[in-house]
This record gives C-alpha cells, structure tokens and sequence, in this order.
C-alpha cells in the first residue's frame, strides 16, 4: 500500500522551518502509517494529532502514537473543514486502481490525495507535501500554487533520497485560491531541477496558526468493534433494553402460578411482552389488542341507519431463535 515512512532525519528538519504558538494546534496525516512522523513533529509542542490509515496493523500502531485514529480510506471519512492548523502529506507513491474509483483511475495518488485534503487545512495553515520530485506534474504545481503561498521546495537530504528521490514542498494555504504565475512557473521545473537539499534552519519561516475546534472527525465505515461500543453506551439501547425485557414494566413474580385466563390477559395487554424462555426456548413474545370497528347499514323506512361497533381483537405473536414468527391468537 506505498508505505514509505518518512525519515526521522527529515521530520527533525521540517520542524525546524516551524514556529509553534503557544496555543494547542492540530495536525492532520490522513495517510498516517504509524503515526511516527506527526508523532516525532509535534514532540514538546501543544498540540492534537489526527491520523488516517487503511492498513489495519499500522493503524493499530498509529492509535498509541496520535490522539485520534481512523482506521479507513480517506476517502470514507467525514472531518470537519478549514480546522487544521498544519496538513502532513506524505501520500503513497502510486496510480488510483480502476476498482477504486473509475472516474480517477489511472490518476496518481499524489495528486488525488492533495486535491481531497487541502479542504482540511485552515487557511494560514502549514502544508507539508512529501512526493517524489518527477511527480510533481503540471496539474500538482498548478494546485499548489493557486492554493499556497510563500512555497519552499527542497530535496531530501543525500542518504534518504537515495531510495525514492523524493522532495519536500512547504507552503502556507491563501485565503483565496487564484493562478500565481512565478510560483507555477517555479514549480512547474522542479522535476527537472536541481533542487537544494533539506536544510536545518536556525531561525524557523513558517508561522504555525492554532488549530480550530475539529468537531467532526469520523469514518463513515461502520467497523463492527466501534459499534458495538457506541451501541453499549446508547441511551436508546438502554431504553430498548428496559421495554425488550419481559418484567421491566414493574410487575413481580405472582406467588401462585396464573391460569391460564389470566395468562392470556397479561400477554394480550403486552405486559409480558420481551424475551422468554431459555436456551433453544428462548423467544420473543409481543401481544397486543386490536380495536376493530364494523358499521352496520339497516334500512329504516326512507333512511339508512349506520351503525359502528367496536370490537377487540386480541394478537398474540412470537418469534423464535430461527426467525420465524408465529401467531398463536
Ligand atoms: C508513504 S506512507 C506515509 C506514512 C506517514 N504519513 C509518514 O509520513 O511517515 C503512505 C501510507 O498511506 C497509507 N494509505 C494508502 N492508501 C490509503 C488511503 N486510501 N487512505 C489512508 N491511508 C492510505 C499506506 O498504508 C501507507 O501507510
């Protein structure tokens, strides 16, 4: 799945570009790994780390690393908007698969992870964009810069970009979106550039803003462990529970056994409706009384006389541990 961490060296100097407020910021990967990248990023910096990761086993690593974790495509979430006060883009080196979504495929994932993501970042926010330099096409320069300003690209250091040539782009998001001819131009060669390497800066260029309230940070996947926990903690679980169990509604156990008249009342009037029986007995029961109304027409000399009577009809219904439900009246 393209998972080429980023090297601690590189962590260490990105940082140094970043001048860190005193108020909490929020850092979003949304293609995580482990989580050790943001994690090392934000080392003694007040901060909140948000990561997305669609491989399980990383994921799971990554929830000890970062405050909050989806364990998902970034594709199937739902985050709030404009929240992030720096965006940490090291996308998996790939094209988009035709399964994945026709309409994209044969698209590189560098791309399409930027152009899906930028909306998380908060405008003055810090992109940090890690890609190797020969994917920087036409259409990413043109994104980043009608999207970005103030952008600084650099090369990997020697010993790491070795393996995957890969660059770093930092930029911090406009407030409004439009062409910027020198830095597209700019960009636009990179590729073909000699690009300085990393360096580690003395005195840091990038302001990070403080990150707004993300209100919303979820999956849009139902992950089977996830719901069962969200559905122990409901409140409306527990109200189905209290009216599922036959008993609930306060009645206690009779001290002679019912016959079976008064057994029919209670079933009818639904106060023994719930679970019943145990093991292969085990059942639902659900009974309840009808009204039904019949009119009547009698012909009285030149009128019609209607008449309405009301009946009731009890229901006594139950439903097995095979599912089939029967009705007994
Ligand atoms: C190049 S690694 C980057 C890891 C980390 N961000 C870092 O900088 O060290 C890319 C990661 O993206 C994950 N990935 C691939 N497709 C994904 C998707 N659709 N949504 C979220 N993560 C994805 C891969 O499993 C891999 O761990």
């Amino acid at each position: 799945m393209g998972y080429y961490p980023t090297p601690v060296s590189v962590v260490e100097r990105v940082k140094s570009f970043l001048k860190f407020p005193e108020e909490r910021v929020t850092v979003l990967d949304p293609c995580c790994g482990e989580g050790l990248a943001v994690k090392k990023l934000v080392e003694g910096v007040n901060a909140k780390t948000y990561g997305i990761e669609l491989d399980k086993r990383r994921a799971e690593e990554a929830k000890e690393n970062l405050n909050h974790l989806l364990a998902c495509g970034y594709e199937s979430v739902r985050i709030t908007n404009n929240a992030f006060s720096i965006l940490w883009l090291n996308p998996p080196y790939d094209f988009e698969k035709m399964d994945e979504d026709a309409e994209r495929a044969n698209e590189r994932k560098e791309k399409t992870f930027l152009m899906n993501t930028i909306k998380y970042l908060k405008v003055g926010g810090i992109l940090i964009y890690i890609i190797p330099q020969v994917r920087l096409s036409k259409s990413i320069a043109k994104t980043l810069s009608s999207r970005f300003e103030n952008i600084h690209v650099y090369r990997f250091m020697d010993e790491e970009y070795e393996a995957f040539k890969q660059i770093v782009v930092l930029g911090v998001k406009k407030k409004r979106n439009g062409p910027y001819e020198t830095e597209y131009l700019n960009l636009v060669q990179v590729p073909s550039f000699n690009l300085d390497e990393l360096p580690q800066l003395k005195e840091p260029i990038y302001q990070v803003p403080a990150g707004e309230n993300v209100s919303l940070f979820k999956s849009k996947t139902i992950e089977i462990e996830e719901l069962s926990k969200e559905v122990k903690e409901s409140p409306l679980w527990k109200k189905m529970r209290e009216m599922s169990v036959a008993g609930n509604g306060g009645l206690k156990r009779p001290p002679l056994p019912l016959h079976s008249g008064h057994l029919g009342l209670l079933l009818a009037s639904g106060c023994l409706d719930g679970l019943m029986g145990e093991g292969e007995d085990l059942h639902v029961v659900r009974g309840k009384v009808i009204k039904i109304i019949t009119t009547y027409e009698e012909i009285k000399g030149d009128f019609i006389e209607e008449r309405n009577v009301e009946s009731y009809q009890v229901s006594i219904k139950i439903l097995n541990r095979d599912g089939d439900i029967i009705t007994l009246m």
